[in-house]
């Protein structure tokens, strides 16, 4: 990796959200899982150099962070160790030649917006920290590849989710379907037929690093029993790569029941997310389960295209905050 470019004129960059089909908390324990971007819903980062006349007093502190959904401005040098996107930030400037730094490097300012929920299993976190490193590193001249960038966003999503699995900075820098296996290769996933989903969020916030950590003390209270389980839920995932691959929606649906059966023994699922689920279902989706670390967050039904609209109004009517139509390809 270079600096290249002209480097310290204003850059901006943009990650889509994602949402998990297949596989998620047994990821974590080694399982395959599926995963696919979500364009309508996307966050930005603009990163841009700040003149004396701008703002002298900011001059002396060097860089800000503007979190402008959060109404939070702070400094570099102020934010906490756990941070996720202070550290998206240090990470990326570790990455620029010191020697190469010129002693006239202007003072700048990170601004980040994003409509992707936060705490909904949507990726917020990947998709801010992924567009903060991908325009900064525009901003330096850095030319960083994906996996680089993936790199940096799997080391932030360590402070937002304690053992991530690392499939959700693979999806959104990636920016494809994904096959994902921790610690393997990145297989991107082919879609056989075009599917429809629609994605109904419950509204209620979730920490994913809470409900991972719940199934790790299940897990280690009955490692064989688990073990089994998240075997189950692989097997789940395999199949439903080919299903995907071969374009075969309606076993799709069936095997997305059967992963959902499964999330709920792992005491992820909450009545909420049951609750859309079941709408979904009984009003003609193929298939429907929680999507992501649970509790709260979203919900996804496999549906045929005609039917989406339908569906997404029901789960509006029955509690759904925002619902959102979704085509994978
Ligand atoms: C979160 O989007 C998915 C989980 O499987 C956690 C992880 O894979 O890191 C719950």
């Amino acid at each position: 990796m270079a600096a290249q470019g002209n480097p310290f004129t204003p850059a901006q960059a943009s990650a889509s959200g994602k949402v998990i089909l297949f596989g998620e908390h047994a990821v974590v324990y080694g399982q395959p899982a599926l995963a696919v971007p979500v364009a309508q819903v996307q966050a930005t980062a603009v990163v841009s150099a700040l003149s004396p006349a701008q703002a002298p007093e900011r001059l002396e502190a060097g860089i800000w962070i503007e979190a402008r959904d959060l109404r939070r401005r702070y400094q570099l040098s102020e934010a906490s160790p756990n941070d996720p996107l202070a550290a998206a930030i240090r990470l990326t400037l570790a990455r620029y030649p010191s020697s190469a730094v010129p002693a006239s490097a202007p003072p700048f300012a990170l601004a980040l917006s994003s409509t992707i929920p936060i705490g909904s299993g949507l990726g917020s976190g990947a998709a801010v920290c992924t567009a903060a490193v991908r325009a900064l590193g525009a901003f330096l001249g850095l030319s960083l590849s994906s996996a680089e960038v993936s790199g940096l966003v799997y080391e932030t999503e360590k402070l937002l989710h304690g053992t991530p699995s690392g499939i959700d900075n693979t999806v959104v820098t990636f920016a494809c379907p994904v096959y994902f296996v921790k610690g393997q290769t990145n297989e991107t996933l082919r879609v056989g037929a075009p599917f429809t989903v629609v994605i109904g969020d419950t509204g209620i916030p979730a920490l994913t690093k809470e409900s991972v950590a719940d199934v790790r003390r299940l897990w280690e209270e009955d490692i064989p029993h688990w073990e089994k389980v998240f075997d189950e839920v692989g097997d789940l995932a395999r199949r439903a790569r080919e299903a995907i691959e071969r374009g075969n929606a309606s076993y799709l649906g069936e095997l997305m029941n059967l992963n959902h059966a499964l999330l709920q023994t792992m005491t992820v699922s909450s009545p909420d997310l049951d609750r859309l689920v079941h709408v979904a279902r009984s009003t003609g989706a193929l298939g429907a389960k929680l999507s992501g670390g649970g509790r709260g967050g979203n919900m996804i039904a496999l549906v045929k295209p005609e039917r989406a609209e339908i569906i997404a109004n029901a789960l509006r009517t029955v509690g759904a905050r925002n619902t959102i139509i979704t085509t994978v390809q």
